[in-house]
């Protein structure tokens, strides 16, 4: 295995907490943005990414997030935690708005580059999933799936998991599926040389 010097972060800061587009960065940095359900670990992920210990909220409760977050990222791009799908007792009016605003921002966002589908290493694609990941071959975005919470399983079940969420997801060569841990690091340094790939 080659052995990766790990990216420093000096500067990162919540930027923006937006609910539309008039709270959306004007300044057109590219933005990478982390979907998933609710309480896989996008925020955590995020953390970990940054070397951050709290600067995304995290929490054992789902649905922490509920507003879209950008964090700026060394003036040179932006991280974008979104609310998670899926989360069964957030009231059902709530869940619309919340997911209808991730939607729009996803659909809409000119500078987005990436779309990192953040999803739990223990469980299979929810429908949603299948949806995000439809969403994002249509529309030629990279398939970059983080599994989290691999800290959770023993390595002999991690390579196991890991294809059978290859089939699950229907993945294919050019797709990438990183095993990570915000605990550990796990994937880290992986998941930052996707992201700062060209394509
Ligand atoms: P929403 O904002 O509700 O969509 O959730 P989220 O996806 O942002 O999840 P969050 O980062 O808040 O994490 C949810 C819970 O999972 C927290 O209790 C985290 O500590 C825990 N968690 C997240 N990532 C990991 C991980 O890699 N390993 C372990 N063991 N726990 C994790
Ligand atoms: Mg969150």
């Amino acid at each position: 295995m080659t052995e990766r010097k790990p990216v420093i972060i000096n500067n990162a800061s919540l930027y923006r907490v937006a609910v539309g587009k008039k709270n959306y960065p004007e300044d057109g940095l590219p933005e990478i943005a982390f979907a998933g359900r609710s309480n896989v670990g996008k925020s955590s992920l995020i953390n970990a990414m940054l070397g951050r210990k709290s600067l995304a909220r995290s929490s054992q409760s789902p649905g922490k997030t509920r507003t879209i977050n950008f964090y700026r990222v060394e003036d040179e791009l932006y991280f974008v935690d979104l609310p998670g799908y899926g989360y069964a007792k957030m009231k059902r009016t709530e869940a619309s708005r919340v997911g209808k605003m991730a939607e729009n921002y996803i659909v809409s966002r000119h500078t987005l580059k990436h779309i990192v589908l953040v999803a739990d290493i223990r469980r299979d694609p929810s429908e949603n999933d299948a949806m995000m990941l439809g969403f994002m071959r249509k529309n030629n975005f990279r398939v970059i799936i983080a599994a989290t919470k691999a800290d959770k399983l023993n390595r002999s079940e991690i390579v196991p998991r890991l294809n059978a969420m290859k089939k699950k997801f229907s993945l294919t060569d050019g797709d990438v599926l990183i095993p990570f841990s915000s605990e550990t690091k796990t994937g880290r340094e992986e998941l930052w040389e996707v992201i700062l790939a060209d394509k």
